[in-house]
C-alpha cells in the first residue's frame, strides 16, 4: 500500500473528536477505500488537559495552532475550530500557503473567504475541500459537484438549519410558541447557548451561498443572500398554514434566472409555507434536506443529519479519502477563475404566492383598509382567515394567501399600509414554496 496521508487536526470539539473516533474505528476500511492509510500525526486545541473522551497519546500535541501548517510531516490540515475569521482563517491561509491540503467544516469561513482560499489552493495545486460545511453528513457538495455535473440546475433549495427545523416542526407538533420550543431545542443540544446565527437564518445563508456557487458555477456571494429568520413566526401562523394545507419551514432558495438582462442570482433564506405534498414538508426535527432541480436529472432530494459529531465526521473523512485517492477536483465545481460573477436578482421580480399575516386593532374598517391596499397595489387575494380577537382584547390576527403575482406588488401593498394605526405589529410575509 502507498504512503499514508498524514493529517494535522486543529480543533478537538464535537467534530474534531468525531473525526478521531471515525478514523480509529474504520481504519482498515478507510485505508482500503482510500488506497492508502489515513493517519493523524498532530492535533491541537485550546486546552491540552481537557478530557475529550478520546485517546490523544499517539498524536503529537501542537501548542501553537499556526505551527501545524509548517510541519514537514503533514500533508493535509483539517480545520475544525470554527469562526469566519480569526485563528481558523489564519490557519487555513497558512496551510494552503505552505502547500498543504485543507479540509474544513467551517461554513462561515467558506462563505466569507472560500474564493480566496480556492484561489490559493489553485495556485499551490493543493486540495481544498469542505463537504462537512454544508448539511453535515449529507454528501450534497459531492452530489452537486459530481452527481449533477452534467446538468443545468434551475433551482437549489432546502432546509439548511437543523435548529430552526426542530423549532418549527415542534411548534407544529405541540402548538407551543417560538420561545418555548427554542428553549426545548437548547435543552436537547440542538441549539447553541447563543442561537442567534441559527434562528436569524445566518447559518443557513452561509450554506446556501456555498451551494449556489457550486450548483450554478457562480462566484460565492454571501453578502447578496437576503436573510430572514424564524423569530417572527407564531404558533398561530403555523396553525393557519396547516388549515390551508401547508407547513412552515425555514427554506434557503437559490435560483438563477435570466429575464433578458443576463443571468441574475436570487439567494434567500426565509420562513416559507411548504405544501403538505412537497417532500420538504415531511422533513422534521433537526434533519436537513437539499433539493436540486437539474434539466436532465429532474428533482433530486438529499436528506439526512445536518449536524452532530458522527455525521459531520463522516463528511470530513470522505474529503480525506478523496484527497488520499488523488481525486480532488475544483472546490466549487469549476476552476475558481472560471466562476461567473453574477448580479443579484431583484426580489420584486419573483412571481409567486405569499402568506401574509397582519395583527390589527379590533375595530370596524380595518379589514377594508387592508384589502384596499392590496387592491391598489395589484395584489389579488385567494383566501383570508380572520382569527377571533385575543382574550386580552384589542387585537385581531388576519391572515391571507395571495394569488400568484409579482412580489413587488405585495411589497407595495405593505408600504401603503406602513404607519397605519390599524396595524398593531409589523406584518409577516412568508412565500409559498412552488412545487
Ligand atoms: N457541531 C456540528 O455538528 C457541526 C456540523 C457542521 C459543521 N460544523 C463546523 O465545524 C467546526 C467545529 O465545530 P464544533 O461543533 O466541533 O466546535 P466546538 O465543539 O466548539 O470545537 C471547537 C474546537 O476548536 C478549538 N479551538 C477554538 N479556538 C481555538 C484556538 N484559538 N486555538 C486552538 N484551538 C481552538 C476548541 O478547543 P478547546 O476544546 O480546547 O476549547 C475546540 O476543541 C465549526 O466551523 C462548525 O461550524 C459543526
Amino acid at each position: 500500500m502507498s504512503d499514508p496521508l498524514r493529517i494535522a487536526l486543529a480543533g478537538l470539539g464535537t467534530v474534531g473528536t468525531g473525526v478521531i473516533r471515525l478514523i480509529e474505528t474504520n481504519r482498515d476500511m478507510i485505508a482500503a477505500r482510500a488506497g492508502r492509510p489515513i493517519e493523524i500525526v498532530a492535533v491541537t486545541a485550546r486546552e491540552r488537559s481537557k478530557d475529550r473522551g478520546v485517546d490523544l497519546s499517539r498524536y503529537a500535541w501542537v501548542d501553537d495552532m499556526q505551527a501545524m501548517a509548517a510541519r514537514a510531516d503533514v500533508d493535509v490540515v483539517v480545520e475544525l475550530v470554527g469562526g469566519s475569521d480569526g485563528p481558523a482563517l489564519t490557519l487555513a491561509r497558512s496551510a494552503l500557503d505552505a502547500g498543504k491540503g485543507l479540509v474544513t467544516a467551517n461554513k462561515a469561513m467558506v462563505a466569507h473567504h472560500g474564493l480566496e482560499l480556492a484561489e490559493l489552493a489553485a495556485i499551490k495545486k493543493s486540495p481544498f475541500a469542505f463537504e462537512a460545511a454544508v448539511a453535515g453528513g449529507i454528501p450534497v457538495v459531492k452530489g452537486l459537484r459530481e452527481g449533477t455535473a452534467a446538468n443545468a440546475l434551475n433551482r437549489i433549495y432546502g432546509i439548511l438549519n437543523g435548529t430552526c427545523n426542530y423549532v418549527l416542526s415542534e411548534m407544529e407538533r405541540t402548538g407551543a410558541d417560538f420561545d418555548e420550543m427554542l428553549q426545548a431545542a437548547q435543552e436537547k443540544g440542538y441549539a447553541e447557548a447563543d442561537p442567534a446565527f441559527d434562528i436569524e437564518g445566518v447559518d443557513a445563508a452561509h450554506k446556501l451561498a456555498i451551494l449556489a456557487a457550486i450548483g450554478f458555477g457562480t462566484r460565492i456571494d454571501f453578502d447578496a443572500v437576503q436573510t430572514e429568520g424564524i423569530t417572527q413566526v407564531r404558533a398561530s401562523d403555523i396553525a393557519q398554514a396547516d388549515a390551508l394545507g401547508y407547513v412552515v419551514r425555514l427554506v434557503g432558495i437559490a435560483t438563477l434566472e435570466d429575464h433578458g438582462e443576463g443571468p441574475r442570482l436570487l439567494q434567500r433564506v426565509r420562513p416559507c409555507l411548504v405544501p403538505f405534498r412537497h417532500p420538504l414538508a415531511a422533513v422534521t426535527g433537526p434533519t436537513n434536506a437539499v433539493v436540486a432541480e437539474g434539466d436532465f436529472s429532474g428533482r433530486l432530494l438529499f436528506q439526512g443529519a445536518g449536524a452532530g459529531d458522527k455525521p459531520t465526521a463522516s463528511a470530513v473523512v470522505a474529503d480525506l479519502i478523496e484527497i488520499a485517492r488523488g481525486q480532488s477536483g475544483a472546490p466549487f465545481s469549476v476552476p475558481v477563475t472560471a466562476l461567473q460573477s453574477c448580479a443579484a436578482a431583484d426580489p420584486g421580480d419573483r412571481i409567486g404566492r405569499d402568506y401574509l399575516r397582519f395583527t390589527v386593532a379590533d375595530r370596524p374598517g380595518v379589514l377594508a383598509e387592508i384589502t384596499a391596499a392590496m387592491r391598489d397595489a395589484g395584489v389579488s387575494i385567494e383566501s383570508m382567515i380572520q382569527r377571533s380577537r385575543d382574550h386580552d382584547g384589542g387585537e385581531v390576527q388576519v391572515a391571507m394567501v395571495t394569488h400568484e403575482g409579482p412580489e413587488r406588488c405585495v411589497t407595495e401593498a405593505l408600504s401603503l399600509l406602513e404607519g397605519s394605526p390599524s396595524l398593531t405589529a409589523a406584518p409577516l410575509v412568508m412565500p409559498i414554496l412552488k412545487d
